[in-house]
């Protein structure tokens, strides 16, 4: 079953320059609860922009790149969305997409739950979530974020279930 986890501002953003742009300790804190022990699949791009591999996650990385390769037991690099699709639609574990844009776009019509981030401001940035359609997903959790003095954006966690 693959599931999408993201951070979203108010106007869609989800990175600049190939980072993240605000600062959120307990989106990032809800992020590592959400997906360790499971297998997270990301863009070449976001592998990149992260400090390396993370801990106690299995990762697959797409490319075009036939020569791209991470010496580590937990990195996988594949070249096609196709086998992404075809691996892991109908699994019974939950196997986590986890960006950037680029990945959401192309393999949200095979996903079957979202946890999103609602960061509630309006960022620039030059890479944005595809449009998610209310009428697919029903939600399933709903928690308005603590605001603290590490977290000073408002923010909502909220988790959605694509309708049968
Ligand atoms: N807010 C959040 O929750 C969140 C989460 C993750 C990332 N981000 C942000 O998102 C941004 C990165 O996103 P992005 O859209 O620029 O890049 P991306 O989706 O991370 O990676 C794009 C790369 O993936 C590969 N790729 C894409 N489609 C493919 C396909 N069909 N077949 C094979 N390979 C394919 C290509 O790699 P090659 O060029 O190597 O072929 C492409 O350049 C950063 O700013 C990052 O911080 C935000």
């Amino acid at each position: 079953m693959l599931s999408i986890i993201a951070a979203i501002s108010e106007n869609g953003v989800i990175g600049n320059n190939n980072d993240l742009i605000w600062h959120l300790p307990a989106d990032l804190k809800r992020f590592k609860k959400i997906t360790s022990g499971h297998t997270v699949i990301l863009g070449r791009k976001t592998f990149q922009s992260l400090p390396g591999v993370l801990p106690n996650r299995y990762h697959i990385i797409i490319t075009k790149d036939k020569n791209f390769f991470v010496e580590d037991e937990n990195v996988e690099v594949v070249n096609s969305l196709d086998e992404i699709i075809t691996r892991f639609s109908n699994t019974e574990d939950e196997v986590f997409i986890i960006g950037g844009g680029e990945i959401y776009s192309q393999l949200l019509p095979y996903t079957s739950k979202l946890y999103i981030t609602k960061v509630k401001k309006h960022f620039d940035g030059d890479t944005f979530f595809p449009d998610i359609d209310d009428s697919s997903w029903n939600i399933v959790e709903q928690e308005i974020g603590v605001e603290d003095e590490r977290n000073t954006i408002p923010y909502e966690f909220i988790s959605l279930i694509r309708k049968i």
